[in-house]
C-alpha cells in the first residue's frame, strides 16, 4: 500500500504581504530600468534632458534583487518601465531572469513601441505577459511634435509586432491634449477596435515642469474624452474592476476594453496597490509625493543583506501616503518628471 506522503513543511503557509497604513495590500510594482528615452515627449520630459551618471544608476543585478525581494514579500505584478525600457543594454538578460522569478504571476512592460518590431518576438518567449504601447497620434507629423523625434511608421510597425506575438494582452496608451491631439480620440479608439486591443486614456499629469505649454490649457479630462467616444460608440461600464487606477468600459459587442485612468480629476487613491521603484533605486511610495526610500543604500551597503533590503522594504510601507493632491495649491506639486518617476 502507497503511504501518503506527509505534506512539506512550510505548505500553506501563508504567502507574506506588504500592507501600508490603509490597510492597502501592495502587490504590484513599476520598476524603473532606465531614465534614458529614444523618444522626448512633450508632456514627459523636456527638450534637453539631462540624464543621470551610470553609476547613479542601478545594475542589472540589482535590479533583480530588487525584484526578487518584492515577489518574495508576496508582489504577484511588476511591470518594467523607464524611460523606455528597451534602451537599456541588456535588458533582455534581466527580462529572461525576472521571467522565471518565482511567485510571479505577470509581468509586464511599458514602452513606446519604437524598439518593438525587433524585441515583440524575444520579450513573448522571455515570458511577459503584456504590453502597454504609448501612442498619441495616427498623423506623422503631430506623432513627431509630440514624441519630438519619434517616427509614427515605426511604431506602428512595432505595434503590428507585438499582436503577432500573442502577448495576453495588448493596450495603447494615449494622453490626449489640447490643441495637440484632441481631435484624435475616435481615430485612436477605431484604430484599437479594429485589431482587438485595449486602449487607455490617461490624463496628462502634473509631473515636473513641462516645457512646450502650459498643462492647465493642455489638459483635457476624460470625461470630456468619454464624451467623444459616446457620441459614436455606446459605452458599457465593465463589471470587471481590475486593481489599480483603470476604470473599463466597453464598446457594445467588440473585444477592445476602453480604460480611463483619470488621476487629475478623480482620486483613485483608496484602491492603490502599487508602490515604484525609480531607476535610482528610490522606492517611491505615491506617484504624485516625495516619499521614498533609498534602496540602493541599502544594496550598496557591505554590511547588509539581501534580508535587510526586504526588512527595508517592508517598513517603507508604513511611509505611503493616503492620496496625491494634483493641482491642490495647499499641497506641494511633483517635481519630478516623469521619466525618472517611472512612467
Ligand atoms: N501625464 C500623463 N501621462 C504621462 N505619461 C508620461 N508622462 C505623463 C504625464 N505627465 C505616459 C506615457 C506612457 C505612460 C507610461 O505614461 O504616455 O504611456
Ligand atoms: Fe520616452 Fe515614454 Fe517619456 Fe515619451 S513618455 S519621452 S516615450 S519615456
Amino acid at each position: 500500500m502507497v503511504k501518503a506522503r506527509a505534506a512539506r513543511p512550510g505548505t500553506g503557509a501563508k504567502r507574506p504581504e506588504l500592507i501600508d497604513k490603509f490597510g492597502r495590500r501592495v502587490d504590484y510594482i513599476r520598476l524603473s530600468v532606465t531614465d534614458r528615452c529614444d523618444f522626448r515627449c512633450v508632456y514627459c520630459m523636456t527638450e534637453e534632458m539631462r540624464f543621470l551618471p551610470r553609476a547613479e544608476v542601478l545594475t542589472l543585478e540589482e535590479l533583480h534583487s530588487i525584484a526578487q525581494a518584492f515577489t518574495e514579500l508576496g508582489v504577484r505584478r511588476i511591470r518594467l518601465t523607464g524611460g523606455e525600457p528597451l534602451v537599456r543594454s541588456n535588458v533582455m538578460h534581466l527580462i529572461g531572469q525576472l521571467g522565471k522569478l518565482p511567485g510571479l504571476d505577470e509581468l509586464l512592460l511599458t514602452t513606446n513601441g519604437n524598439q518593438l518590431g525587433q524585441y515583440a518576438g524575444p520579450l513573448r518567449a522571455a515570458g511577459v505577459n503584456r504590453v502597454n504601447i504609448s501612442l498619441d497620434s495616427l498623423d506623422a507629423g503631430r506623432f513627431r511634435r509630440i514624441s519630438r523625434v519619434g517616427g509614427l511608421e515605426r511604431v506602428l510597425a512595432g505595434i503590428d509586432a507585438a499582436i503577432a506575438a500573442g502577448f495576453d494582452r495588448l493596450r495603447i496608451n494615449s494622453v490626449i491634449m489640447r490643441g495637440y491631439n484632441d481631435d484624435e480620440v475616435l481615430p485612436l479608439v477605431e484604430y484599437a477596435l479594429a485589431r482587438d486591443i485595449d486602449i487607455a486614456f490617461i490624463e496628462e499629469m502634473p509631473l515636473g515642469e513641462a516645457s512646450d505649454h502650459d498643462r492647465v490649457e493642455t489638459t483635457c479630462s476624460n470625461a470630456w474624452v468619454r464624451e467623444q467616444i459616446e457620441s459614436r460608440y455606446p459605452l458599457l461600464d465593465s463589471t470587471v474592476r481590475t486593481a489599480g487606477p483603470s476604470r473599463y468600459a466597453q464598446v457594445v459587442g467588440r473585444k477592445s476594453r476602453i480604460g480611463f485612468i483619470s488621476p487629475v480629476t478623480h482620486n483613485f487613491c483608496a484602491d492603490c496597490n502599487r508602490v515604484r521603484v525609480t531607476v535610482e533605486g528610490r522606492l517611491l511610495l505615491c506617484l504624485g509625493n516625495e516619499h521614498s526610500v533609498d534602496l540602493r543604500a541599502v544594496l550598496r551597503d557591505p554590511a547588509r543583506d539581501f534580508d535587510d533590503l526586504k526588512a527595508a522594504i517592508t517598513a517603507a510601507m508604513d511611509l505611503k501616503p493616503e492620496r496625491h493632491y494634483f493641482y491642490d495649491r495647499d499641497h506641494p506639486q511633483p517635481v519630478r518628471l516623469m521619466n525618472m518617476t517611472g512612467g
